[in-house]
């Protein structure tokens, strides 16, 4: 059979694990360059072919179900984290429902009282940062905050009460279970795994118990996905979602969106610390549509601010959290337009990364330079008819082809786009309205590629307060 070429390597086990590891965007470049855009490297025994360009990433967020399986390669990583019943533990059809369910929850109605939530618990972290002018860590600062901000309106106050105590370490144990080793193998017997199932099994009943203490008190009123999931939800045979499926939802979304969002809005705050006249302009924006920088936040308001959504739009084009997107072959899978045929059992990855740098579509497509896609959007406009307009100011292509695909694409699409730029875009707007930033050192932060989001190393700036 005549499979994709390749990637030569010394190690026999290891393959290129170590080469990739270090320098993924190099790698793929490299090969990319010597081969087109389908190649196979070996990773720890498994056969990763990477497809890229446009063909390559349809092939992947296209592939049918017979063919490819999210399941296949996530679960591993997934269903001890989220648990049983949900997500990548059942079939697609039932996914799709699940899906549905989180979509309608996030409705503009919720999104509406999401974001004086975000204002406030924003402005009342960034209270600590209280000197004139210091040091400080901005990814810790967001993983903390984003915890804050997407527990209170997802999960509910309930959960946000308890962060400070016990649901903190939960988590934390939880999410030591997210980890690469994880993808590669099931069930190793780790003392991190172990924390991770009884963390799970905490987590489970922690939720399980709000929502047997809110029945009991007749709570109906709330405008968090608890409160629609355990309301709402209904499959197509008429089935009422469990509270136990209830639960493990919640947790999927919690560990879905904490580090996606948490690292894309300290990028976002680490570029605009590398241009910091971008902060007056943002500032500007904001004055154009409050009318001061004192007026509280709206979601009205905050649609309308193009300017913020360009800067995490081009953070997310830089620094797409999901770096690579993958699926496990069902069967011997033929790749259209080529002679090759993809072996059984291999994986097939599409690299975000890789197409939203290419210099076809993004001009410098090194450069951070969010006005691009104002001229972006009106290209797209003319030449896509599968934009998705979420109504808040964000018009994203739902097709395949896309250059752009932070929040990828076909049936696995994320559905926590509209609840991420509404919460990245706040956290941003009071952001700058107590704050200027520079980069620590005027160095900008390299990546660390071994976590399984791309965050930044030693993500150091300096912040001066603007109200003291
Ligand atoms: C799926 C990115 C935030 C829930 C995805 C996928 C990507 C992605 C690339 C597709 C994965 C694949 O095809 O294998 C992001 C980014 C985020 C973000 C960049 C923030 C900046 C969120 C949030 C939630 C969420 C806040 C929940 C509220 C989901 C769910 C799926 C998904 C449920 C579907 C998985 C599937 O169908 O297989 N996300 N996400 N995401 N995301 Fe997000």
């Amino acid at each position: 059979q005549n499979e994709p070429p390749i990637v030569p390597y010394w190690i026999p086990v290891i393959g290129s694990a170590i080469t990739m590891g270090m320098d993924p965007i190099k790698f793929y470049r490299k090969y990319q360059q010597e081969y087109g855009n389908y190649f196979t490297f070996i990773l720890l025994g498994r056969r990763m072919v990477t497809c890229l360009g446009s063909e390559g990433n349809n092939f992947v967020f296209n592939a049918k179900l017979a063919n490819a399986s999210a399941e296949a390669a996530y679960k591993s990583l997934t269903v001890p984290v989220f648990g049983k019943g949900v997500v990548y533990d059942v079939h697609n059809s039932v996914l799709m429902e699940q899906k549905k369910f989180v979509k309608a929850g996030l409705s503009n109605e919720n999104l509406r009282a999401y974001v004086p939530m975000i204002e406030m618990e924003t402005k009342n972290y960034f209270s600590r940062w209280n000197k004139k002018s210091d040091i400080q860590d901005v990814h810790k600062a967001t993983a903390e905050l984003i915890i804050m901000t997407a527990s209170k309106c997802l999960l509910g106050e309930e959960v946000r009460s308890k962060l400070d105590e016990s649901f903190a370490q939960i988590f934390h144990d939880l999410d030591g279970g997210f980890k690469p080793v994880n993808f590669l193998f099931e069930d190793l017997p780790l003392p991190s795994n172990k924390l991770r199932d009884q963390a799970h099994v905490k987590m489970r009943h922690f939720f399980m118990d709000i929502m047997k203490d809110r029945r009991e008190k007749g709570i109906t009123d709330r405008t968090d996905i608890m409160q629609y999931l355990t309301t709402h939800c209904q499959y197509k045979d008429g089935r009422k979602l469990s509270d136990e499926e209830s639960a493990h939802i919640m947790i999927a979304m919690l560990m879905a969106g904490q580090h996606t969002s948490s690292t894309t809005t300290a990028w976002a705050l680490l570029y605009l610390a590398s241009q910091p006249n971008l902060f007056n302009e943002l500032r500007k924006e904001q004055i154009e549509v409050f009318g001061s920088l004192d007026e509280p936040l709206t979601f009205d308001g905050i649609k309308k601010l193009t300017l913020h959504d360009n800067v995490v739009r081009e953070s997310l084009r830089l620094r797409p959290p999901i770096f690579n997107v993958i699926r496990k072959v069902l069967r011997d899978l033929p790749i259209p337009g080529t002679q090759y045929v993809i072996p059984k059992d291999s994986y097939i990855q599409s690299i975000l990364a890789i197409s939203h740098r290419s210099e076809g579509y993004f001009e410098n497509a090194e450069t951070f330079n969010p006005n691009r896609w104002v001229d972006f959007d009106q290209n797209v406009k003319e030449r896509d008819d599968d934009l998705v307009d979420y109504g808040f100011g964000v018009l994203h292509s739902a097709s395949a082809k896309s250059p752009f695909l932070p929040f990828g694409a076909g049936r696995h699409r994320c559905i926590g786009e509209p609840f991420a730029y509404l919460q990245i875009k706040t956290i941003i707007a009071v952001f700058v309205r107590m704050f200027d930033l520079e980069l620590y050192k005027n160095k900008f932060p390299e990546c660390d590629f071994t976590t399984m989001i791309v965050q930044p190393k030693d993500p150091l700036v300096q912040y001066t307060r603007r109200d003291n």
